[in-house]
């Protein structure tokens, strides 16, 4: 299996592996849902602001994951959230999901960012280092429905202490439906 950065000439390809993961696991509205972000999300987000990473085997899409960047404006730290994952519904719980997050936040760790976020089940986050963290650490941009979910990662010395202030996400991710 290889990893990849980037979704130059991929995105047809990836918004379609978005939308058949989530039919398949969680129905047909919301594999519309998150396969619409995603490819709104590769259309309409600056390069600077996003991160896209693949898995490849066979030379078959088998995983992608996104990091988008989140502002807090009165911070000068970098900070990026990952959302969403999916990995293809006949390759899971082979290890791919976790592999490719790792891959992932190994590059944004090399690029100076100070912090990672998530939104997502915790028992599946924690195993690439995800941590549970309340508003008071890092506002979230949307009111959270699942303050549960709102996990965290520091991955530079200046990553452990609370961000500052409010916080703004990419324009595809700004949909309460999605929080
Ligand atoms: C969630 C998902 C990304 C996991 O990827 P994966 O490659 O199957 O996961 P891995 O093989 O790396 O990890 C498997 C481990 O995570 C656990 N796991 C898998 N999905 C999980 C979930 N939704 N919640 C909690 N744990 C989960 C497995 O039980 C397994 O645990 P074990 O190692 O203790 O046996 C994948 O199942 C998927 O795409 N699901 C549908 C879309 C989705 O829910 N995406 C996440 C929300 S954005």
């Amino acid at each position: 299996m290889e990893f990849i950065s980037g979704h130059a000439g991929r995105q047809s390809e990836i918004a379609n592996l978005f939308t058949s993961t989530f039919t398949d696991s969680e129905g047909e509205n919301e594999g519309k849902l998150v396969g619409g972000l995603v490819a709104d999300m590769m259309q309409t987000t600056p390069d600077e602001d996003l991160f896209a990473f693949s898995a490849i085997d066979n030379h078959t899409l088998v995983g992608a994951i996104f990091f988008s960047r989140l502002i807090y404006k009165d911070d000068k730290r970098t900070v990026f959230i990952l959302s969403p994952v999916a990995v293809k519904t006949d390759q899971q719980k082979r290890g791919v999901g976790q592999k490719l997050i790792t891959y992932g936040l190994e590059q944004l760790c090399e690029l100076g960012v100070d912090i990672a976020l998530t939104y997502g089940d915790p028992n599946y986050y924690s195993k690439t280092g995800f941590r549970p963290i309340t508003e008071d650490f890092a506002k979230a941009p949307l009111k959270l429905s699942q303050p549960e979910g709102w996990l965290g990662l520091p991955l530079s010395d200046s990553g452990h202490q609370p961000l500052i202030g409010t916080s703004q996400c990419v324009a595809a991710l700004n949909n309460k439906e999605l929080w």
